[in-house]
């Protein structure tokens, strides 16, 4: 058995807020921990599931997982949708380019990213020279109907505005992944199942004997 904890001491040592670390062992567990060569870095439209998917692999690997946009509005202390409101979208995306280089240097882990990190070109260099980019596809139709409060979401508008941003999108998703899995009609477990057989496969997750 894997233990979910919140590493709350992460501020006071200086490491990365709100980093979901599931390697922690029960005294009975002898864990099958696998290890990370490199971050890995999902990638996606708003609601492709991308955080529940790293977390999910990160407790079945027994590895740690961030959120982007968390480790982002603890580290602002502000939720997104006010930095949206106060510095709007350019000064929001200035913070989130600071933000991936940050969990880019650190430690590998799972890195669920915003669905617009794929916006800048730095980004998507920076997503290509430091992981493993693993895309999640979805139509934004679908994704409206797994987002459960869309006012979180200050770009996702309706439905239609939805449909056009995740198109004009598409090419730079596509732009940086290395592994490209299609969500339609799938649960968030088989989904990190199967990243979790392709990471094994590529070398990225490896289990030290
Ligand atoms: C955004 C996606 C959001 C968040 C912000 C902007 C986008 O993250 O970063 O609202 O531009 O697609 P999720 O993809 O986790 O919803």
């Amino acid at each position: 058995m894997i233990n979910e904890q919140v590493n709350n001491n992460a501020q006071s040592e200086g490491a990365a807020p709100e980093v979901l670390d599931f390697r922690t062992s029960t005294t009975d567990g002898d864990l099958d921990l696998y290890k990370l060569t490199q971050p890995v870095f999902f990638v996606g439209f708003m609601g492709a599931g991308k955080t529940s998917v790293a977390r999910k692999l990160a407790r079945l690997a027994g590895v740690a997982a961030v959120d982007m946009d968390t480790y982002l509005e603890r580290r602002e202390q502000k939720a997104v949708k006010q930095i949206f409101a106060e510095v709007g979208e350019d000064g929001f995306r200035a913070i989130e380019t600071e933000v991936l280089y940050e969990l880019a240097a650190s430690e590998p882990k799972l890195i669920s990213c915003g669905g617009g990190v794929i916006l800048r070109e730095e980004n998507r260099a920076e997503l290509k020279r430091a992981g493993c980019v693993v895309y999640l596809q979805v139509t934004a139709h679908e994704a409206a109907s797994r987002i459960h409060d869309l006012s979180t979401r200050p770009l996702f508008g309706d439905l239609d505005h939805a449909e056009q941003v995740a198109q004009s999108r598409l090419a730079l998703y596509e732009e940086v992944a290395d592994i490209t899995v299609n969500t339609a009609g799938r649960g968030t477990g088989s989904l990190a199942r199967e990243v979790f057989s392709i990471l094994r496969k590529k070398g990225v997750l490896w289990q030290p004997r």
